[in-house]
């Protein structure tokens, strides 16, 4: 897929199915984050790479916090369910820095710009992705386990893996609306 169809034809797919990206695959994925614009050089982000075990403690954590909140039972039961609607999940953290010509949300949006980045990468290399947060991505408990503080931010959820199904065309927006020109 040459690189404008990619950027252009872009959708996300929420059904993912086993096999996910062996280590190669997902070392370019990585490689892609990492090259994510970044003011200042200061690489304002973590990737958590979670698969297998990974998974089973994403899946505790959100129950926890699910349980934290007394949620009902089958919303639990959902909060737990989650991280396995994918075989890998990388959790972007953006950890900022204080930076006298980098404000906090030039990095957050530098993590982001990561998230993208991966998530092309692992289309490029024959997989999909979905890109999420969701509740449990704000949640004080998510948040402590992974030691955040208070300027940081999860910053997505990016789930990865087959897809389970064909993926259809994007819809096309009425640019004209989206676009001006001075
Ligand atoms: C910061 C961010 C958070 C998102 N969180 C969710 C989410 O929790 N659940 C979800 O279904 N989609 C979420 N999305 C949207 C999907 O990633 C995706 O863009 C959307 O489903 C539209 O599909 P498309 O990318 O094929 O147009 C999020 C997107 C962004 C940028």
């Amino acid at each position: 897929m040459d690189a404008l169809t990619l950027l252009t034809q872009r959708r996300s797919m929420a059904r993912l199915i086993f096999p996910g990206p062996d280590e190669a695959v997902l070392d370019q994925i990585l490689r892609a984050g990492m090259r994510a614009p970044d003011h200042g050089a200061l690489r304002p982000w973590e990737f958590v790479v979670a698969q297998g075990a990974g998974l089973d403690k994403l899946s505790s954590l959100f129950e926890e916090a699910a349980i934290t909140d007394k949620e009902p039972i089958q919303s639990i039961a959902r909060a737990a369910k989650a991280p396995y609607r994918a075989p890998l999940i990388i959790l972007v953290i953006a950890r900022t820095k204080p930076h006298e010509k980098v404000p906090c949300i030039e990095q957050v949006i530098s993590a982001g710009c990561a998230v993208q980045a991966m998530q092309m990468a692992a289309v490029a290399q024959g997989f999909q992705g979905i890109w999420r947060t969701g509740k449990w991505a704000y949640h004080s408990l998510v948040r402590d386990a992974f030691h955040l503080k208070s300027e940081d931010a999860i910053v997505g959820f990016l789930y990865i893996g087959t897809p389970e199904c064909p993926i259809s065309p994007p819809l096309e927006g009425d640019i004209k609306q989206y676009v001006k020109h001075l």
